[in-house]
């Protein structure tokens, strides 16, 4: 366990409203360029595993009761495969832990086809009001090459269901996720897989740059010359053209891979870009909740990533943790700026000074301005902080030179 000093008598995370993340670790089939927490099983041990997310539940709430939930995230792997009596049990117990808000955002990631999406109008029964699905191309020969499961038919049957969800207000909200800059995908290929999906009315779009991910099949494929990696600048051009490809569909850049219509940002996802708090269940899993021994700002944790330890562990009623931190005020300094700034948004300097202190506040402000005075692509508009679109490109540069205290010089840092 580590800790820095600089966080004593800073004011914690706050605790009035919590964010819960419960994962699912099973695909029926295991897509090449995947690196999460997931297997592949044609059976996976849902009622099992739903058992043993109500223990981890039960070990991790003794200390922390929020008022409210205000988003239940079920991530995986994929979810959809659960079944809509363990997400309903799930949210059953969550509810005897913390009342669910009255606008609570209730979110399953569901990939399309009938098999791995299951009854989505069950789901929203069982109390889903936001689907996420995994369409990630629109092309039979980009998915097979993918190494995904699903057919572009499939997909335009489940985006199908979800408008009609929508429509009947069964679901508040949905998003698609694309990948981007995947082999044999140009900018007529991009513009086709945003057509196919926004022609749905979804009002959410997740694009992310497919990347090789080490010790995935991918990788190896990579390593031995058996597939190209993904070209960086044509996935730079693609990312700096998203805003301008998706604003006809009324979707507007919110974060750097995140589009939504007015209303429609992801409230979940929002709360780890924003640093607050979330309890995370199940394999896996990353969790930032209060330090109920008050040594810091919060504590962080990631659950195993092996399905068969985290279960064995939790049959014993003992948490299955690979890593925990007391998370002090330089370490949530940089992990704000690092999701914050990925927000267009940004930061408000001001709002972060109980939390990190005024020392640290003061000191990026007096760097943020320099680099802006340098001609940084950063706005600095009273307190908040943030980057501008050109930036967004070269976001991890601009990080670097506004976290870097001791290293480089404001102009080598500012140079284009
Ligand atoms: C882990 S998946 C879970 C959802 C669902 N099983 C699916 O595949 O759509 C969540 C998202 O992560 C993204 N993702 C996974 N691996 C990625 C990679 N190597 N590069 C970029 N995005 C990736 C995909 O777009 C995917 O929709
Ligand atoms: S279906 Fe989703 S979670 Fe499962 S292996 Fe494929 S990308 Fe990963």
């Amino acid at each position: 366990m580590s800790h820095d000093r600089t966080s004593v008598a800073l004011a914690p995370l706050a605790d009035d409203r919590a964010a819960v993340y419960v994962h699912f670790p099973w695909c029926l089939h295991r897509c090449a360029y995947c690196d999460f927490a997931t297997t592949a099983r044609h059976d996976p041990p849902g009622d099992a595993y739903r058992a043993l997310i109500l223990r981890e539940l039960a070990l991790r709430t003794t200390a922390w009761r929020p008022s409210e939930i205000g988003s239940v995230f079920f991530g995986g792997g994929t979810p959809s495969l659960w079944g809509p009596a363990n997400i309903a049990a799930v949210l059953n117990a969550l509810t005897a832990w913390s009342p669910l808000s009255h606008d609570c955002e209730i979110t399953l990631e569901a990939n399309p086809g009938a098999l791995e999406s299951g009854d989505l109008t069950s789901y929203t029964a069982a109390g889903i009001n936001r689907v996420s699905i995994g369409v990630q191309a629109a092309d039979d020969t980009r998915l097979r090459a993918l190494d995904r499961l699903h057919d572009a038919a499939a997909a335009r049957t489940t985006l199908r269901e979800i408008a009609a969800l929508l429509a009947s207000g069964a679901l508040h909200s949905a998003s698609a996720d694309l990948l981007f800059g995947a082999p044999g995908q140009g900018f007529p290929e991009l513009e086709h897989d945003l057509a196919e999906v926004m022609a749905y009315g979804l009002p959410h779009l997740s694009a992310y740059a497919l990347t090789v991910e080490d010790g995935t099949p991918l990788a190896k494929m990579v390593a031995r010359g058996l597939a190209p990696p993904p070209d960086d600048d044509l996935q730079s051009d693609m990312l700096e053209a998203l805003p301008a490809l998706l604003a006809p569909w009324g979707l507007d850049r919110y974060e750097v891979s995140n589009f939504a219509k007015p209303g429609h940002e992801s409230r979940h996802n929002l709360v780890y870009w924003r640093g607050g708090p979330y309890l995370a269940l199940g394999v896996g899993a990353h969790g930032f909740v209060p330090d109920s021994a008050g040594a810091g700002i919060g504590l962080r944790y990631d659950n195993v990533r092996s399905s068969a330890l985290w279960m064995a562990r939790l049959a014993d009623d003992v948490l299955a943790e690979a890593h925990r931190e007391t998370i002090g005020a330089a370490i949530h300094r940089d992990e704000l700026m690092l999701t914050g700034l990925r927000l267009r948004e940004g930061i408000d300097l001001a709002a972060w000074r109980p939390r990190l202190g005024a020392e640290i506040c003061d000191a990026l402000r007096v760097r943020a301005q320099l680099l802006c005075d340098a001609g940084a692509p950063l706005r600095l508009n009273g307190t908040r902080l943030s980057v501008t679109q050109a930036g967004t490109v070269q976001l991890d540069r601009w990080l670097l030179a506004l976290l870097d205290d001791a290293g480089s010089t404001v102009s080598e840092a500012a140079r284009p």
